[in-house]
C-alpha cells in the first residue's frame, strides 16, 4: 500500500520546476480577434502593449491563441506556423515579441485537433512540448477540444505537463478545461492555473455567472499551488460591458488573483477602459506577495463584499453593488450604500485602519470597526484596509467564520461516493490521503468499483 502511495504521488508530483509566485499578466488573441490572427496583427499588439504602458504595469505574456497553426500535421510530426499568415516562422515571431521585452505563450489543446480543428497535441505532447521549447515559447494554453471520452482528461494533462518539464525550459503551463472534473481539485498538481468554467462572454450576465461559480474555491488555489483561472478579460470591449461593469470585472479578477489577459484589439482601444487596466494598484492585489486568493465573504440581495489578506496584514475589500440590470432600477436606485465590518475581515474591534480607494488612488480616511462606502449600481468599491495598530495578521483568510463557505475538508475526501459519478467512471477511484486529494490511474482490470487489490 506503501508503495501504491509513493507511486501516485510521484506520477501527481507538482507541475514543473517553475514556479509561478504570482498570476501571469497578458494579452491573447482570442476575444479581439478569434480565428483571424497574423504575423502583423501579433507585431501591432506587441508594440502597443509596449506604447500603452501594459507591459511596465506587469502585461508581459503575448499569447497566441488558436489558429496559428497550418492546417495539418506535417509528415515529420512536427508542428508548424500556417505558412500564408505567419510567413516567418513561430520561432521569429516569439523573438519579435521578446524583442520588445514580453514574453512568448502559444496555445494547443490535449485532443486530436485543437477547437477550431487545428492539430493537437494528443500523442504528439514531447513532440509538441520539445517544439516548443526550440521557439522559445514561455506559456502553454492548453485546450480540451475533441478528445474521446475513455481519453481521461488527468492523463492527456499530466502528458504534457510531463513532457514540457522534461524539455527543462521554464513553460508556464496554463489549463483550458473549462472548470470540467472540479479542476480545482486537480489543477493544483498539474499546472500553473486551470480555468474554472465555461468561457466567459462580452455580457455583464457572463460576468456575474463566472463570479458565482468561483464563490469557494479561493481556499484551492494560492502562490504555493497555482491560480483559479476565471477566464479572459473583457476590458475594453465597449460594445458588451458598461464602465462600472468592466470595473467590477477588473477589481474581481484580481481580488480572485486569476491571470489577467487582455482581450481586446489594442489598436483601438477606449481611453477610460484602458485606465482600468493601468490601475496599479488594483494589479499589486492581484500580484501580492502572500498570494492569497480573495472570495465572496458576504451577500444580500444585490449587496456583496468580496475580501482577502494583502502580505503584511492588510485586506484587499471590494464592495459591490449588482442591482438588477433594469433601467428604471438604474435611475431610481443609481447607488447603494455598503458597510464592512472589520469582524468580518478578521480585523480586531477597535482596531484603527486606513482605507484607500485603489482606483482613484485616494485614501478615504481612518476608521474604526467598519468603513461604509456608497456604490454605484454596477460597480464596485475597490479598497485597501490596512490596520494602523494592533496585530498584523496576514493569517486570516476569506474562509474564516463564514459558515456558508467554510473549509469542509471532509466534503472533499467523499467525493468519490457521489451518486452522479456512474460505477464505471475511473474517477471512481480518486482517493483521499492525508487531508490532501489524490488519484488513482484508471485501471480496467479494477473496473466497476475500484475494489481490486493493491498492486
Ligand atoms: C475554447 C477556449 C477559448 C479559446 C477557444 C479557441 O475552448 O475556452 O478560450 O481558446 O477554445 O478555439
Amino acid at each position: 500500500m506503501a508503495r501504491q502511495v509513493l507511486l501516485l504521488l510521484a506520477a501527481l508530483a507538482v507541475c514543473s520546476g517553475l514556479e509561478i509566485r504570482r498570476p501571469a499578466l497578458g494579452f491573447n488573441t482570442w476575444n479581439a480577434f478569434y480565428r483571424d490572427i497574423n504575423e502583423t496583427l501579433v507585431q501591432q499588439q506587441a508594440n502597443l502593449m509596449v506604447s500603452l504602458g501594459l507591459r511596465d504595469v506587469g502585461f508581459e505574456y503575448l499569447v497566441l491563441d488558436d489558429c496559428w497553426a497550418e492546417k495539418e500535421r506535417p509528415a515529420d510530426g512536427r508542428l508548424v506556423g500556417n505558412k500564408r499568415t505567419f510567413p516567418s516562422g513561430m520561432k521569429a515571431m516569439g523573438e519579435y515579441i521578446k524583442g520588445r521585452g514580453l514574453k512568448f505563450g502559444i496555445y494547443s489543446d490535449a485532443g486530436s485537433l485543437t477547437c477550431a480543428k487545428y492539430p493537437g497535441s494528443l500523442g504528439y505532447e514531447k513532440e509538441d512540448a520539445d517544439t516548443f521549447a526550440s521557439w522559445g515559447v514561455d506559456y502553454l494554453k492548453y485546450d480540451n477540444c475533441h478528445a474521446r471520452r475513455d481519453y481521461w482528461i488527468l492523463d492527456r494533462y499530466a502528458a504534457m505537463r510531463d513532457a514540457l518539464n522534461a524539455t527543462g525550459r521554464p513553460i508556464v503551463y496554463s489549463l483550458c478545461q473549462w472548470g470540467v472534473m472540479e479542476a480545482h481539485l486537480w489543477g493544483p498538481k498539474m499546472g500553473h492555473s486551470w480555468r474554472t468554467t465555461e468561457d466567459i462572454r462580452p455580457t455583464w450576465d457572463s460576468v456575474l455567472k463566472t463570479l458565482d461559480y468561483n464563490v469557494g474555491l479561493s481556499r484551492f488555489a494560492g502562490s504555493d499551488v497555482g491560480w483559479l483561472d476565471l477566464d479572459m478579460l473583457y476590458v475594453g470591449n465597449d460594445t458588451g460591458l458598461r464602465l462600472g461593469e468592466q470595473r467590477a470585472h477588473f477589481a474581481l479578477w484580481s481580488l480572485y488573483k486569476s491571470p489577467l489577459m487582455i482581450g481586446h484589439d489594442l489598436r483601438d482601444f477606449p481611453k477610460q477602459s484602458l485606465s482600468i487596466l493601468l490601475s496599479k494598484e488594483v494589479i499589486a492585489v492581484n500580484q501580492d506577495d502572500l498570494g492569497v486568493p480573495g472570495d465572496l465573504i458576504w451577500r444580500q440581495g444585490h449587496k456583496r463584499i468580496y475580501a482577502g489578506p494583502l502580505a503584511g496584514g492588510a485586506r484587499a475589500v471590494v464592495l459591490a453593488n449588482f442591482q438588477f440590470a433594469h433601467p428604471t432600477a438604474f435611475q431610481q436606485c443609481p447607488r447603494t450604500n455598503i458597510t464592512v465590518f472589520w469582524g468580518q475581515i478578521g480585523l480586531q474591534p477597535g482596531q484603527r485602519a486606513r482605507v484607500r480607494d485603489l482606483y482613484e488612488e485616494r485614501d478615504l480616511g481612518e476608521f474604526v470597526d467598519s468603513f461604509t462606502g456608497s456604490v454605484e449600481a454596477h460597480n464596485v468599491l475597490a479598497l485597501r484596509v490596512t490596520p494602523l495598530n494592533g496585530p498584523l495578521d496576514d493569517g486570516w483568510r476569506p474562509w474564516h467564520g463564514q459558515p456558508a463557505y467554510a473549509a469542509q475538508a471532509a466534503n472533499v475526501a467523499v467525493q468519490r461516493y457521489e451518486d452522479w459519478v456512474p460505477k464505471s467512471a475511473p474517477w471512481r477511484c480518486m482517493k483521499a490521503g492525508g487531508g490532501d486529494t489524490v488519484f488513482q490511474q484508471p485501471d480496467p482490470a479494477k473496473q466497476p468499483g475500484c475494489g481490486g487489490k493493491d498492486r
